[in-house]
């Protein structure tokens, strides 16, 4: 049948359509593929933990949907869950946080598109680092606002630098946007830092918004959140959630601490978009966050042999370089030696021996030479993947 049908649709739809992260994500899409035709494939590629999520906390979340929590929930979030957060916030950063200065959201990337949106118009610009992860692209690509990024330091561990940020910004910068610590090579701001991008940001009236998804995951230091570090709270907006520190990415669970003024704002923004998120989720989510501290610790020494075991297989493996990582769940490997890119290297590797890693030029085209690995995998699959990788280069 034949169609006259001409609606047209909107521009940022449009805009969503654009491939520009064109060859990133084919490696894991065929990885993938092949794993559900259950052909044996080693999936590094992904950054959805395998660790299983607390026993107990699937257990309230079955409590709370059998008392029939079951409705809508209150717009800003419920307010067991805010006040858990804002206590866990009023501990962490040393200054007093109030249950109304946060705003639930279903999963980090939500409330981060949800911030933006209320900060930016189209044409405004954002500062950022890269590598970046790859989820902001599209968050910017829907808003129609410009990337102005710089390079973390690459051959000095990813290091952040403050004055490079400075040096970025420009009269239509609206918003400094951060991560810390960082995906996908695992790098933290430090205390001093953030005081001094947060005293910056504030003096030239920028917006500074950090995404501390990983603050859970560090190794050998501890995270120090921004609300912690900055002198003033006015112009700081902090992201977190419990996607990747408590196994819970498919809950959809994530919120934001800002000023009540910006909270309102916020409520104003997902009243209208996402009217509440399920109580169910909020009831468990509260449960995790009060209940976590052997769990988590468990989570961080899980990473951080993972970490050590690839680290060390990297080392081992002549033409394959990398920097160990501080924080997450990922190790960007330098395949210079032996590719002309990170995408031929996963490309050729997935053709040959089965393994599927992310190309690093996703991140940012300072990586165009690496691959991301995830840690996201017991040692049973990253020994067998490693030997692989190993057979590949010594062809
Ligand atoms: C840095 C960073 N922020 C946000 C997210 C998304 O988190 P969520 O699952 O809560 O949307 C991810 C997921 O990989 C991430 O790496």
């Amino acid at each position: 049948m034949t169609t006259h049908f001409q609606g047209r649709i909107s521009e940022l739809s449009e805009r969503l359509m654009d491939d520009t992260d064109s060859g990133v994500w084919d490696v894991h899409d065929r990885a993938v593929a092949m794993a559900e035709r259950d052909e044996p494939v080693y999936l590094l590629s992904v950054g959805d933990p395998d660790l299983p999520t607390l026993p107990s906390t699937i257990r309230s979340a079955i409590d709370s949907l059998e008392k029939g929590r079951t409705h809508y929930a209150p717009g800003r979030g419920e307010i067991n869950l805010r006040t858990t957060i804002a206590n866990i916030e009023t501990a962490s950063s040393g200054k007093p946080c109030d249950p109304n200065e946060i705003v639930i959201f279903p999963g980090a990337t939500n409330a981060i598109y949800s911030v933006l949106a209320c900060l930016l118009n189209p044409g405004d610009d954002v500062v950022l680092a890269e590598p970046m992860y790859i989820g902001y692209e599209g968050i910017l690509r829907a808003l129609n606002v410009n990337k102005v990024s710089f390079d973390l330091d690459i051959g000095n561990g990813f290091a952040f630098d403050v004055e490079a940020v400075k040096a970025a910004i420009t009269p239509k910068t609206r918003v400094v946007f951060i991560n810390t610590p960082g995906n996908p090579a695992g790098n933290m701001l430090t205390q001093d830092q953030l005081r001094e991008l947060a005293a910056f940001c504030l003096e030239r009236n920028l917006w500074l918004v950090c995404d501390e998804v990983y603050s859970m995951i560090t190794f050998e230091d501890t995270h120090v959140s921004l609300r912690r570090a900055a002198a003033s709270l006015e112009n700081v907006i902090v992201v977190d959630g419990l996607s990747k520190s408590h196994a819970m990415t498919g809950w959809r669970l994530g919120w934001t601490v800002c000023n009540t003024t910006m909270a309102d704002r916020l409520l104003d923004f997902t009243s209208s978009t996402i009217f509440g998120c399920c109580q169910f989720v909020q009831d468990a989510a509260a449960f995790a966050l009060s209940n976590d501290e052997e769990y988590i610790a468990g989570v961080r020494q899980e990473y951080r042999v993972r970490r050590d075991y690839v680290c060390e297989r990297v080392a081992a493996i002549s033409g394959l370089s990398c920097q160990v990582p501080k924080a997450g769940m990922f190790v960007m490997i330098n395949v210079s030696a032996v590719a002309a890119s990170g995408i031929d290297f996963a490309e050729e590797l997935l053709d040959a021996e089965s393994v599927s890693v992310l190309p690093g030029v996703g991140f940012g085209a300072c990586c165009s030479d690496y691959v991301r690995v995830s840690l996201a995998q017991p040692i049973n699959v990253l020994t067998p993947a490693f030997d692989r990788i190993e057979r590949f280069l010594s062809r």
